[in-house]
């Protein structure tokens, strides 16, 4: 059963702490997938890309969702803006994406669109009509021709936007989440890695895999020998975050960063998992604590407790870093117990919050077809002064021979199209969470069923 007390700060917990059914509308409806358009993809806050990755002036990228795209801009030092890739004339896309890319970029003065010409500033202004004087005397009147802009800001080190002009402020939307998360610092962190495919399946399908814990122990049996890896599941308002069962005087173990807790000596199954952990996902952890935990056997006596394990593992690792620059944030105890281990931000991101490390994870519609996603996997660390590696976004598509060795995450992705085929199966009722590991899904469906008016979770 369940070990970690409930969270006061958990809001709706009452109402949502029971047997529900979602509806499967949600998931293969082209009818609900077309209100998803109208009325969630447009209303919201979007994760886009990282603040670093546009460090000039006129550095754009491109960020498509459903069928809408956008062209996103550095226009100053602290300031980007969005808009609508689409010449104003007659529809042309003002910046192609290839085939088979993830996003297009570059570093732009002007745009100018290769159907008739028509130019663009960085503020989005038409600043040239090829041919002007047959709009007679005066020319045309270019502040009509402006591209559809929508709104951007940053928090974390992301750039976000919505389509929304009467939005909430970013920050307010993405409370409380924002301030739990303020002390780890994810603005310092770069990407290590990122990779991203296509599934058959709807987007929530894709994302839904990743907002509990209950699946470890059938999906990845291999961390059962590390101890046992389920935990609670919270609604907190739109959002929802999930984090580890631990049991008393052990709560930092709600975190991502946690040790083993095995039948074996927790310093030797530690090392085991960080090491299992660092070949077989490369996630939740880096180089510097997988040493660190190798070190563990020979630096603290046997029967050393499982929480001076912890305490000494993150202590020696964090000294590890800083000696090359890196500096680890210093959440309190009580602040790393209270952010759990991933929040999933309302809707299409989520957030897994290490010490010095992150993982996260969105997923989008692939056009209209609410049968097909795009899912994006992206690893964050803390690298040294200078060291900004910039990995690029690698398509790395289910039977790519990547994951032959890195194992855990196709034991993910082999649910996807399943599910997707079987929530259409006869007789099927719908989705019925877990009330306590999968809480978050019902709490995801509600603040989805406010949004595009159908498909609310009904009790049980
Ligand atoms: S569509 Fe862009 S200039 Fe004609
Ligand atoms: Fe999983």
């Amino acid at each position: 059963m369940t070990e970690t007390v409930e969270n006061p700060t958990e809001t709706a917990a009452p109402l949502l702490d029971q047997p529900y059914v979602i509806p499967v509308e949600a998931y293969y409806s082209r009818e609900y997938a077309q209100a998803e358009k109208e009325r969630l993809w447009s209303k919201v806050w979007l994760n886009v890309a990282r603040v670093s990755e546009l460090p000039k002036f006129g550095d754009f990228l491109t960020y498509a969702i459903a069928d809408d795209e956008f062209i996103v801009i550095r226009t100053g030092e602290d300031t980007f803006k969005a808009y609508s890739n689409v010449c104003s004339h007659r529809g042309r896309p003002l910046i192609d994406t290839e085939p088979g890319e993830h996003d297009a970029r570059g570093r732009r003065r002007q745009f100018v669109c290769g159907f008739h010409g028509w130019r663009y500033d960085t503020d989005g202004a038409c600043t040239h009509v090829t041919e002007a004087e047959d709009w007679g005397p005066g020319g045309p009147d270019l502040d009509s021709y402006r591209l559809p802009q929508v709104q951007v800001d940053t928090w974390g080190g992301w750039i976000w936007l919505t389509m929304n002009p009467n939005a909430e402020p970013l920050r307010e939307y993405l409370e409380p989440m924002a301030s739990l998360l303020e002390p780890f610092q994810l603005e310092n962190m770069r990407c290590r890695w990122r990779r991203w495919l296509e599934f058959d399946c709807n987007w929530k399908v894709a994302l839904e895999a990743f907002m509990e814990t209950y699946h470890v122990p059938v999906t990845h049996p291999e961390f059962r020998v590390f101890g046992s890896f389920l935990g609670w599941s919270r609604a907190m308002g739109t959002h929802s975050h999930i984090g580890y069962d631990a049991p008393k005087g052990m709560e930092e173990n709600q975190a991502k960063v946690r040790i083993a807790q095995g039948t074996d000596d927790p310093r030797i199954s530690t090392a085991k998992m960080q090491n299992f952990t660092w070949e077989a996902v490369n996630t939740n952890t880096t180089q510097t604590l997988v040493d660190a935990a190798n070190r563990l056997v020979d630096e603290l006596p046997e029967g050393t407790p499982p929480d001076v394990v912890l305490k000494h593992w993150l202590s020696s690792a964090r000294r590890d870093d800083e000696a090359r620059g890196v500096i680890w944030p210093s959440p309190t105890p009580e602040q790393t117990a209270a952010s759990g281990t991933a929040w999933q931000v309302f809707p299409n991101f989520q957030i897994g919050h290490g010490l010095n490390n992150a993982l996260c994870y969105s997923a989008r519609p692939l056009g209209d077809d609410p049968n097909k996603c795009i899912f994006e996997a992206a690893v964050y660390e803390i690298f040294p002064p200078g060291e900004d590696p910039q990995a690029p976004w690698i398509h790395t598509p289910v039977d790519d021979e990547y994951w032959e060795t890195h194992i855990v995450l196709p034991q993910d992705f082999s649910n996807m199209a399943a599910i997707q085929k079987g929530m259409k199966r006869h007789g099927f009722q719908g989705n019925k969470p877990n009330p306590y590991r999968e809480r978050g899904i019902v709490n995801f469906h509600r603040n989805l069923a406010r949004y595009v008016g159908t498909g609310a979770p009904k009790p049980l």
